[in-house]
């Protein structure tokens, strides 16, 4: 009488296990775990449909659990109440945060929606509104919705430019910039498109200077004469000189209003 009690029993919970399980095709599988004594792996058998491999280490499935890595490397994870960051085959679990946002293993609450990582790789994160990330490194440059890099170092386009990427240019809004570079790429000079031209790699006022045969010269006193800057001869009332070649074939610069 009562051994058979048991025996009913013990069938029960067996076809419960099996009705829980029967969507789950068993399989066994091998979890390679890892003795850093002994510097030996074993193979672990396990079953698939009831336990899980992670990190080197067999647990039993549970509601919510799963691996935060693989079965080389891991960590187990709650996904209710943890987050998983990984990067480079390394992997953490954290408690969560509101929003979490990983950068490389750490988490930030991103709650705000205002954090971005710098690299995905490293740990640094800025606020998107009020810092750049330039080639890796954290640059505060005021309203980032105005802001750009230039190599490291970020710079506010209203008031600044990077017209040869070599450098910060303030003073020179970035719709006027452009860069200068001499015919051999050699020289390289920032200049302002509104009032300044450039001359072989060299920045010049374009009201009062020219630029000839790769010189610059002044207005007011000379000319460009054959690509070659002329002083004016004689008295001189206004600025664009005129050339004269005489007979001799030497050239000179004049003012056509005064002579
Ligand atoms: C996962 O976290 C929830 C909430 O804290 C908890 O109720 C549950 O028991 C946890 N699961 C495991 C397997 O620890
Ligand atoms: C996450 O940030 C939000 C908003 O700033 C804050 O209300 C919340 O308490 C933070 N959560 C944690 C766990 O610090
Ligand atoms: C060119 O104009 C800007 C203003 O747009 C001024 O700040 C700058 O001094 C001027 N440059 C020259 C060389 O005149």
């Amino acid at each position: 009488m009562q051994f058979s009690a048991i025996l009913l029993v013990f069938a029960a919970v067996a076809t419960i296990q099996v009705a829980a399980q029967d969507r789950c095709k068993r399989s066994i599988q091998y979890c390679k775990s890892f003795d850093p004594d002994t510097g030996e792996s074993t193979n672990v058998e396990y079953d698939h449909c009831i336990q899980y491999c992670c990190g080197g280490t067999v647990y039993n499935r549970d509601l919510n659990m799963v691996c935060c890595g693989n079965k080389v490397v891991g960590v187990p994870q709650n996904t209710s109440t943890q987050v998983c960051c990984g990067y480079n085959n390394q992997f953490v679990v954290h408690d969560k945060t509101g929003g979490d946002l990983c950068c490389g293993l750490a988490v930030f609450n991103n709650t705000n929606s205002d954090l971005a990582c710098c690299n995905p790789n490293d740990e640094t994160v800025i606020n998107i509104f009020t810092e750049m990330c330039c080639n890796g490194v954290v640059s505060f440059a005021g309203d980032t919705a105005y802001t750009a890099c230039c190599g490291d170092v970020a710079y506010d386009r209203r008031v600044a430019s990077c017209p040869c990427q070599n450098g910060v240019v303030s003073g020179i809004p970035e719709v006027y910039a452009d860069c200068c570079y001499s015919a051999d790429h050699t020289v390289q000079t920032p200049y302002n498109k509104v009032n300044e031209s450039c001359c072989d790699g060299v920045n010049y006022v374009t009201a009062s200077q020219f630029c000839c045969g790769n010189e610059i010269g002044e207005s007011a006193t000379q000319a460009c004469c054959g690509d070659v800057i002329t002083d004016a001869v004689g008295s001189v009332s206004t600025g664009g000189l005129a050339c004269c070649v005489a007979s001799d074939g030497s050239v000179a610069a004049y003012s056509p209003d005064s002579q």
